[in-house]
């Protein structure tokens, strides 16, 4: 079976192409990624109707791209997948609006696809992962715990009451006028600088459970940035080394929840267990570092998708396409482009880490 795939979710515009044996191997045929770092830089973040109208403009070009690379025509196709949320609206309906045009004009089955699901299957794209497997999503829009335990079943433990851990890399890069995206730019930073400094807060102290929190540290960071009389660079490299540590520090701490939980839930799960990280702040070698820590001190083994597949992209929306089909699960004509769509929907409605429906999380 093959499946294009298509994601526009929020500032990458991407198409790829999947084939699936009968034996559940993939391959990947076509993989294209554009990206539209240059249009959000002036602003120091991503604005979401110059990413609505960049996907729009980009994604049928991106579409011939990859059918030509893969040797295909959309004859060729099984199946169309997009990402129908969650996401910026304007640009979740590019992706999906192609997907449907394509679907409809060739007759070929229409899968839509959560966002969030690609993220829980991306390792997979590269190695036969075996379920169950404990996930950290951490990247600009998402920061989760979840256990992915078979195509279509996961299971929430913790996910951001507030920003998630890549919003407060960027907006406090922001604050010290560190650049667009502020992720790397904060960690190339830190690397001059001293973690012990300053005392930022320790979100959630003493709180149960998996939740995530980093608005107060954001505005810690902001306040001590705010007291500075005309801050030198050093105080920024010092500042940065203070904030990766305190989100290293609250990912890995949440983790190692996680991870026990994991070993309660799974007493039999296959050896070594793994804790798979994904999401551009996975790129963050201090945050890695600090996961590693954790996952060999729960017998766990850490994987981390290659970059290209970690952070957004197309192919991991294809292979749930590619799942799906394989189960017969696709959609009709009038599937919705949706904003939030939890992924454990039972835990959002019986647990929801803070409000439901529109009050609930961004994440
Ligand atoms: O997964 P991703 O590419 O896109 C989504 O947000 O969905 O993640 C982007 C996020 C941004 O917040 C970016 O600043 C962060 O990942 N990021 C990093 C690093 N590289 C990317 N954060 C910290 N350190 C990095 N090296
Ligand atoms: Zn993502």
């Amino acid at each position: 079976m093959t499946v294009l795939g298509l994601e526009s979710s929020c500032d990458e515009t991407a198409a790829a192409i999947l084939r699936r044996e009968v034996d559940g191997s993939v391959t990947v045929l076509a993989d294209r990624v554009l990206g539209q770092n240059d249009a959000h830089a002036p602003f120091g973040g991503v604005v979401p109707e110059i990413a609505a109208r960049a996907h729009a403009e980009a994604m049928d070009g991106l579409v011939s791209q990859a059918l030509a690379e893969a040797g295909l025509a959309v004859a060729d196709l099984d199946g169309i997948a997009a990402t129908s949320g969650p996401g910026l609206i304007g640009g979740v309906m590019a992706a999906l609006m192609t997907a449907k045009g394509l679907a409809l004009g060739a007759g070929k089955p229409l899968i839509a696809v959560n966002h969030l699901e690609g993220h829980a299957l991306s390792p997979r794209i590269s190695e036969p992962l075996a379920f169950p497997y404990l996930l950290l999503l951490v990247s600009g829009g998402h920061t989760q715990l979840l256990i992915a335990e078979g195509v279509g079943v996961y299971h929430r433990l913790g996910s951001t009451m507030d920003d998630a851990a890549g919003e407060a890399f960027d907006k406090t890069a922001k604050v010290m006028g560190l650049g667009f995206p502020g992720g790397p730019a904060l960690e190339r930073c830190a690397q001059s600088g001293d973690a012990t400094r300053f005392a930022l807060p320790v979100p959630l102290k003493g709180k149960p459970g998996c939740d995530f929190s980093f608005a107060g540290l954001k505005t810690a960071a902001r306040q001590i940035w705010d007291g500075l009389d005309a801050p030198s660079d050093q105080d920024r490299a010092d500042l940065s080394a203070c904030v990766q540590a305190a989100i290293a520090r609250a990912l890995s701490s949440r983790t190692r929840r996680a991870l026990a939980m994991f070993v309660d839930r799974f007493p039999d799960a296959s050896r070594p267990m793994a804790l798979v990280v994904a999401g551009g702040v996975a790129a963050n070698k201090a945050v890695r570092a600090a996961l590693e820590d954790e996952a060999a001190a729960a017998g766990f083994r850490l994987v981390a998708p290659p970059m290209k597949w970690c952070t957004d992209n197309a192919a991991m929306i294809a292979l749930v396409g590619l799942e799906k089909l394989a189960r017969g699960q696709i959609d009709g004509l009038d599937a919705p482009a949706r904003a939030r769509w939890p992924l454990d929907g039972a835990a959002a409605k019986s647990d929801p880490a803070i409000g439901s429906g529109r009050k609930g999380p961004k994440a």
